[in-house]
């Protein structure tokens, strides 16, 4: 689903990733972990094109990222869901429109919408909200909302750049879990994040960076 060549990115005269190869196998739940300017956020931002790489290539589902013309950036992100620790939902729209903005350029019907979008906040569990606005929701039901709009359009990958950083440890755990039924549903999760407790209760695969390498990589793994 990812393959990652000698990936480099400098900012002037700072490197925030310095050679990361890795590879993320369709299905995989991998965390992304390391201190804080390790290369997390650099590294996802690689892969939806928020940033260029200085050098190094990416692939996504097949497609050479490194090299797509910018008119092909919103096919892309098509293929793919985010989400963000501050959620970014839109406030004076309601949680339905908030998810069914994500679709509604792509020419289906209005039933067909109101299906996804009901669907996809089943998945999270909140279909009784979804008239409202997300001032009027707590900071997990917020981000459970970001994870509907993130899978929506079913896209074979979900990045999530610190899904929990700004969640208590009962809403983290509800929003890890949802990412874990989301993963048993056959997408691709890359999840970073400080949750220390968090990924030692999960047992994924984790992917350490610091100073922008892989200094570790384990099937099952811990926090260390
Ligand atoms: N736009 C930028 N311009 C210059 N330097 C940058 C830029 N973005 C990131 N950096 C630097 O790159 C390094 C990696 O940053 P990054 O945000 O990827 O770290 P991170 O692992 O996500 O950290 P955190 O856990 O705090 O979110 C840091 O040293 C940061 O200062
Ligand atoms: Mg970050």
């Amino acid at each position: 689903m990812i393959v990652i060549r000698d990936l480099v990115k400098q900012y002037k005269n700072k490197y925030a990733l310095r050679g990361i190869d890795l590879d993320i196998r369709p299905g995989e739940f991998v965390f992304l972990v390391g201190s804080s300017g390790a290369g997390k956020s650099t590294l996802m931002k690689m892969l939806y094109l928020e940033e260029r790489p200085t050098r190094g290539s990416v692939y996504v589902a097949g497609i050479d990222i490194g090299n797509l013309p910018p008119s092909k950036i919103p096919s892309l992100r098509r293929c793919m869901g985010i989400v963000f620790q501050d959620y970014k939902l839109l406030q004076n729209h309601t949680v339905y429109d908030n998810i069914a903005y994500v679709i509604r350029t792509m020419g289906i019907s209005s039933k067909e919408i109101e299906t996804r979008v009901m669907g996809a906040l089943k998945v999270v569990g909140l279909e009784d909200k979804y008239k409202s606005k997300p001032s009027e929701l707590s900071g997990g039901e917020q981000q459970r909302v970001s994870i509907a709009r993130a899978i929506v359009n079913g896209p074979p990958l979900l990045i999530a750049d610190e899904p929990t950083g700004n969640l208590d440890p009962k809403n983290s755990l509800e929003v890890m879990q949802i990412l874990e039924q989301v993963n048993q549903r056959g997408i691709t999760i890359l999840v970073s994040t400080h949750d220390q407790n968090m990924v030692n209760y999960f047992r994924k695969r984790v992917v350490t960076l610091n100073h922008g390498q892989v200094v570790s990589d384990r099937e099952a793994g811990t926090y260390d």
